[in-house]
């Protein structure tokens, strides 16, 4: 059985373990594209998601849900890495969900991590957004520290997609999915905290014990661009999804 509660106008849900939070997820992308099947979504890549995708890849293959109307944009993309290197967001989502849904790639959208000029290509990132019409429902991973998107601590209230400059905490927690940490590029792309809060719904699906400070700074902490998940509060309607190791400090809170 899920636990629900409110804390500071955030709609949370502790599922019963990591893969009850990806069916939840899941089951709220799924339904909001049953709803509007022309969605426009907002993407995360990383570790989180995956599982959540794969239930939606099943899903879809039962013909539970279709998303060939669906326009997507993700949250952010390596400077320098090309859309077709193993480690940029773009191959991770054409391998973790894109190729294996009937989403029309032209249809999907990452920023582009080798624009010539970067500042140039952010704008137009938004301008896509506000044309597709906006997002109707943004998913959101969160970081160790708090970090949503690539908006590191110190992120302000009203940023845009932009060039952005990684902790060296990020680029170590990231070094996984690269053969050395050295591989990691010290530069991205990201979605502004401005361009998220936009999102007419946000989920954030965070998992794992390691998030579990996070998770309480973002619910219970003060709102401030030292800890970006926080500013979430300054949106109506966000969902946080959790299983019961990141949960954890604000169970407590609950009690
Ligand atoms: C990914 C993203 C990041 C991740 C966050 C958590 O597109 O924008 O903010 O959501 O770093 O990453 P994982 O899920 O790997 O713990």
């Amino acid at each position: 059985m899920n636990q629900e509660f409110t804390l500071n106008a955030m709609r949370t849900i502790v599922c019963q373990d990591a893969q009850g939070a990806a069916k939840t997820v899941a089951g709220l992308i799924a339904d909001q594209v049953r709803q509007n099947p022309k969605s426009v979504l907002g993407l995360a890549t990383g570790g989180t998601p995956v599982a959540t995708y794969q239930v939606l890849i099943e899903m879809a293959r039962r013909g539970e849900v279709d998303f060939r109307q669906v326009t997507s944009f993700n949250l952010d993309e390596y400077i320098g890495l090309a859309g077709d290197h193993p480690q940029s967001f773009r191959a991770f989502m054409d391998e973790q969900l894109f190729g294996q849904i009937n989403i029309p790639i032209e249809q999907t959208f990452v920023p582009d991590g080798c624009a010539s000029d970067i500042d140039a290509s952010c704008a137009r990132y938004e301008a896509m957004i506000r044309d597709a019409g906006g997002i109707d429902m943004q998913l959101l991973g969160i970081g160790h520290n708090g970090h949503i998107a690539f908006n590191e601590p110190g992120s302000e209230f009203d940023s845009r997609t932009r060039q952005v400059e990684l902790t060296a905490e990020t680029i170590d927690k990231n070094a996984r999915f690269f053969d050395s940490p050295d591989q990691v590029p010290r530069h991205a792309i990201t979605m502004g905290i401005a361009t998220i809060l936009d999102a007419r719904q946000i989920v954030l699906l965070a998992t794992g014990a390691g998030k579990a400070d996070a998770v309480r700074n973002m619910l219970a902490g003060p709102v401030v661009a030292a800890h970006p998940a926080s500013l979430l509060r300054n949106h109506s309607h966000v969902t946080v999804v959790l299983d019961p190791p990141a949960a954890a400090a604000v169970t407590e809170l609950q009690q």
